[in-house]
């Protein structure tokens, strides 16, 4: 038997387990086998992994791609080429764009352009407001891979439903079977405090992380675990910033409601210092935090299993509106979020190398959850024999540092990982058996990534 693809030479890594001396077998996009690489059939094509280790494709639940109508910021070709680059083999979108995913039709339009011009694999989130709670069946219908719904004003100032309208939404989103996600902050907490530091005079950048204390994303928190408790709901934190929310998830959990919840790199590596080293760049919704609640993050969220999840919140913008010019002026002419797809996996390397977690345990968190959070396992997260030929190949001692923006793949490149140091990086990238990118060069088509079909 001679089929399309074989990778050897690579230590496979699942959350199972690991196999050295072993490979990957690929036959019409899909996982014949996985074993000892001298067991593997012939191939047309034989891919040397080099002694790396290779591991399910890893899947971003949280990207801003900014398509359709933002284009100026980033687009799905951009967005999935830095996918590619960086090792991430399938990824969400964000329904913040222009229009917001609202509607069948807004979530269709993603889609096409999804299609005519991604390198990797997709899906898209759409969003819940006042508005259109009638039209979640018809969303669902659409193919839209989960909902969201924005609590507090962030980018894209989508408003809102009310309390009523949240637990109204998620009976209704119940019934399609989907997940509701939450950008989890208070909007009262942070509007209150955001006023009142601008009419103080408080601009700088360090202002902007105090004016969306933690408490305003623990109360959002225990708000929606307290709605799910009783409607039943499946809901989702997106990038859970600190321990104390942390510790909101893990009483939720052990309370039996069904609560996910995911956290981001930029959390894990940087404290809120960074505001001080680095200005308005680092700036992001909700901010990075202090010491002492990355600690609790590391030890609630990782150690103890709180949080289920890796994703970027990938939130590209241009350099004019991070202010990256004049890193330390008033922080409320800046905008919030960076890009992360291409760092999110060096950084998970990095806290792999320094024995933070185990790369069984990353690959749990940055590929498998991820997929079974949102219905897409074992398809995607996975290397059963039968489903897509995803995979990630990665080198975990290649020690790098990144020097310039001009190394990423994103239409803007703004992030304070600029100067960062790693161990670890990703050197092969495969989507349903092609091999899309090779030591962060793209060398797949534009327009070969599809949209995850969840409905079939
Ligand atoms: O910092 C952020 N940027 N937080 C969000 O909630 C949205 C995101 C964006 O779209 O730029
Ligand atoms: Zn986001």
């Amino acid at each position: 038997m001679t089929v399309d693809l074989v990778v050897r030479n690579c230590t496979v890594v699942t959350p199972a387990g690991r196999t050295p001396d072993a490979g990957v077998a690929v036959e019409d996009g899909e996982i014949v086998a996985v074993g000892r690489s001298d067991r593997l059939p012939d191939a047309d094509r034989v891919l040397d992994a080099e002694g790396n280790v290779l591991v399910p494709g890893i899947v971003d639940g949280h990207i801003h791609n900014r398509e359709p109508g933002l284009e100026y910021k980033e687009d799905w070709e951009s967005a999935t080429r830095a996918a590619a680059a960086g090792g991430v083999t399938t990824v969400v979108g964000m329904p913040n764009t222009d229009p917001v995913i609202d509607r069948p039709d807004h979530l269709e339009l993603k889609f096409e352009r999804g299609e005519a011009s991604a390198h990797v694999d997709f899906q898209s989130y759409a969003v819940v407001t006042s508005e259109n709670l009638d039209l979640i069946p018809d969303i669902d219908e659409a193919g839209a891979l989960g909902f969201k719904i924005f609590l507090g004003s962030t980018v894209g100032d989508v408003p809102p439903p009310n309390d009523g309208e949240i637990i109204e939404a998620m009976e209704k989103i119940q019934e399609t079977g989907k997940r509701l996600g939450f950008h989890e902050e208070n909007g009262e907490i942070i509007d209150h405090y955001t006023e009142k530091f601008q009419a103080e005079g408080r601009n700088e950048p360090i202002d902007h992380s105090h004016s969306r204390p933690v408490i305003a994303e623990r109360e959002a928190v225990e708000r929606m675990i307290t709605f799910a408790e009783e409607t039943g709901a499946k809901i989702h934190m997106f990038h859970v910033s600190s321990g104390s929310a942390a510790e909101a998830v893990a009483r939720g959990k052990e309370r039996g409601v069904d609560v996910t919840a995911e956290t981001t790199p930029h959390y894990l590596w940087f404290t809120e210092e960074v505001m001080r080293e680095k200005g308005n760049p680092a700036r992001i919704q909700p901010p990075i935090r202090n010491a002492a609640e990355r600690e609790q993050l590391w030890r609630v969220g990782i150690d103890d299993g709180a949080i289920d999840s890796i994703a970027t919140d990938h939130a590209p913008h241009t350099p004019e509106e991070k202010k990256v010019d004049d890193p330390f002026g008033n922080t409320w002419e800046a905008i919030s979020g960076f890009v992360g797809l291409e760092t999110e996996i060096p950084v998970m390397l990095t806290f792999v190398d320094q024995g933070r977690l185990t790369m069984e345990e990353w690959v749990r968190r940055h590929s498998t959850r991820p997929a079974q959070i949102w219905g897409m396992y074992p398809r995607k997260g996975s290397l059963q024999v039968g489903t897509d030929a995803d995979f990630t190949i990665v080198d975990p001692d290649r020690e790098w540092t990144l020097e310039d923006a001009d190394e990423l793949h994103s239409k803007n490149c703004v992030t304070p990982f600029i100067g960062e140091s790693f161990t670890g990086k990703a050197v092969a990238t495969v989507v349903r058996g092609e091999i899309v990118a090779e030591d962060g060069n793209v060398v797949g088509e534009s327009g070969y990534g599809t949209r995850v079909d969840v409905d079939t």
